[in-house]
């Protein structure tokens, strides 16, 4: 009994020591890699917050930014990767606008860190929702999407990446680098022939509140194990061991009642002009696939006889065929397939494919 009762004591001392050691140590948040750290729960309950925090690790642990290749291995000396792809060097850029020119000591991906800083503020509110500018001046301020743009929008501004003489040498990377979402959301960036019109209004952009987070935190499904919607940032999930698909086509009903998948053609347009009105998603695929095959008969674009995947030729083209070039690689790497603004992501493919006709 006596055993028992010194063992509860130190059992008792030991979970004192625990939670005064979390007090005291109130976690860094500016150079932290709070993997390794059981997350929020190493000294806060489970229940803490309503159990919001537990939701929210739920989702983020099946999100692509926790788990995606690309989250915490681009710490490269000189790179401007860092400021994307790793959180001290995001936190770096948000708070001095420059970026360590060496590698940062702890490398750590996209965490709770990155875009909340409970223990500065004392609460849950983002970093920032300040309005950013993307790489042509235009100002994206679609409230608390904001701090998502930061990171998902083009490299560099298109002079930079096509030049400004009349023809181009292309190389297989070119092209505004993987996120390009911020840009096509608001309805700039692309490749715009002079001579079209193209529309000047965003229609996701102009209809939501806070941009991405409409769509991609909207969460009607509930938790189907976390996988779509909230902090998994996923429309779409695939479940490979029970081969089931989750997706979070609910969100679209919100504005359009008769939405039934992610593909839905709200004007049943047959855009692709194929004589069959298909869904939206599929309708601007077949548009994209048009203008790739008109971009290989003018030798840009090289088609790998087995897989049929079409890649960028290391090639001098006239500077209007690189631009067609650059909006093919700007919806693929979108992939939305048109969803984030599909008037402008029709334009940029139709006016490609119209001048790529008229210059065969
Ligand atoms: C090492 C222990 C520790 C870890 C790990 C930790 N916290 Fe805290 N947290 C604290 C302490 C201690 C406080 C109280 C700080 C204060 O009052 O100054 C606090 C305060 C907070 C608050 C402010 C609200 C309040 O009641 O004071 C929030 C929100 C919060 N933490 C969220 C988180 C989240 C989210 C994580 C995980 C990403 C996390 N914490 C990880 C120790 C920790
Ligand atoms: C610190 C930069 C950063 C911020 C801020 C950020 N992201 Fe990301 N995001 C990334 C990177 C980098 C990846 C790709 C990671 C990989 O592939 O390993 C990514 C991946 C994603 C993906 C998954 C893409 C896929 O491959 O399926 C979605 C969806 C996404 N982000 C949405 C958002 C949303 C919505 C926000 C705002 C709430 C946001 N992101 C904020 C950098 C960021
Ligand atoms: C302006 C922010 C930004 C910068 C700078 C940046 N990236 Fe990214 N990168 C992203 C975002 C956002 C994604 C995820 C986009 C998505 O999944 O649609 C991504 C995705 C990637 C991917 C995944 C591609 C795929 O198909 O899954 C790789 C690889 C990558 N980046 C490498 C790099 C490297 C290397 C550098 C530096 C030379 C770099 N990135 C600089 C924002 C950035
Ligand atoms: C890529 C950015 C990003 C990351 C990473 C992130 N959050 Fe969030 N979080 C958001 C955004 C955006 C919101 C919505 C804020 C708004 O609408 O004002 C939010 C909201 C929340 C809320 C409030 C929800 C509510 O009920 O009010 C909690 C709690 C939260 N996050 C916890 C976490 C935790 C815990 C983690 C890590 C597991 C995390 N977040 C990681 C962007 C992020
Ligand atoms: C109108 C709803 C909507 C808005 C607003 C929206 N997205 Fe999406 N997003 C989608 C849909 C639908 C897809 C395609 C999913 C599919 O078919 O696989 C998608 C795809 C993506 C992808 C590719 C990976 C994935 O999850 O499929 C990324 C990354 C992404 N969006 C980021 C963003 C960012 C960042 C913003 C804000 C700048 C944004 N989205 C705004 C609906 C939206
Ligand atoms: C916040 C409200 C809102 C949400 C959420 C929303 N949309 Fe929309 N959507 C609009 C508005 C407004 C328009 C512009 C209608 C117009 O052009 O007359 C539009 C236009 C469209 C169009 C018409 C494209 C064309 O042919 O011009 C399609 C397709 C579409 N949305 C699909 C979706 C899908 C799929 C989702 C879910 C991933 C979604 N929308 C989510 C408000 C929304």
């Amino acid at each position: 009994m006596r055993i028992l009762r010194i063992l509860s004591i130190i059992v008792l001392i030991a979970m004192l020591a625990v939670i005064a050691g979390c007090e005291r140590k109130v976690v860094n948040e500016a150079n932290n890699d709070n993997q390794g750290l059981s997350g929020c729960f190493g000294c806060h309950g489970e229940e803490a917050f309503g159990g919001a925090i537990l939701q929210a690790q739920g989702e983020w642990q099946n999100s692509i930014h926790a788990s995606g290749n690309n989250i915490d291995y681009t710490n490269r000396d000189k790179s401007d990767c860092m400021m994307c792809h790793d959180q001290q060097g995001f936190l770096d850029m948000l708070n001095t606008g420059t970026l360590d020119t060496l590698r940062y000591s702890v490398v750590s991906g996209i965490h709770c860190f990155t875009c909340h800083a409970p223990h500065e503020n004392g609460n849950l509110q983002l970093r920032t929702e300040a309005p950013y500018a993307l790489r042509n001046g235009v100002v994206f301020d679609h409230g608390a999407a904001n701090i998502c743009v930061r990171c998902h929008h083009t490299r560099e501004p298109l002079d930079v990446t096509l030049g400004t003489a009349d023809s181009v040498t292309l190389t297989s990377r070119m092209g505004p680098h993987h996120g390009p979402q911020g840009d096509m959301l608001q309805g700039t960036l692309g490749y715009q022939f002079s001579g079209y019109t193209y529309p000047t209004a965003s229609q996701h952009g102009g209809a939501t509140v806070d941009g991405c987070l409409d769509c991609h935190m909207g969460n009607p499904q509930q938790h189907d194990g976390y996988r779509v919607g909230g902090h998994s940032f996923n429309m779409t999930y695939f479940d490979d061991e029970a081969g089931t698909e989750y997706t979070l086509s609910g969100v679209c009903k919100n504005c359009h009642p008769a939405a039934d998948s992610l593909n839905y053609n709200l004007k049943g347009v047959d855009y692709n002009n194929n004589g069959a009105v298909e869904g939206i998603q599929t309708e601007l695929q077949g548009l994209r696939d048009t203008l790739q095959i008109w971009l290989k008969a003018a030798g840009a674009l090289t088609e790998n006889g087995t897989t049929h995947v079409f890649s960028i030729k290391s090639t001098k083209v006239p500077r209007n065929v690189a631009g067609a070039v650059y909006n093919w690689v700007l919806f693929n790497e979108d992939r939305s397939w048109g969803v984030h603004n599909p008037q402008y992501l029709y334009h940029l493919l139709k006016s490609s494919v119209d001048y790529m006709k008229a210059h065969q």
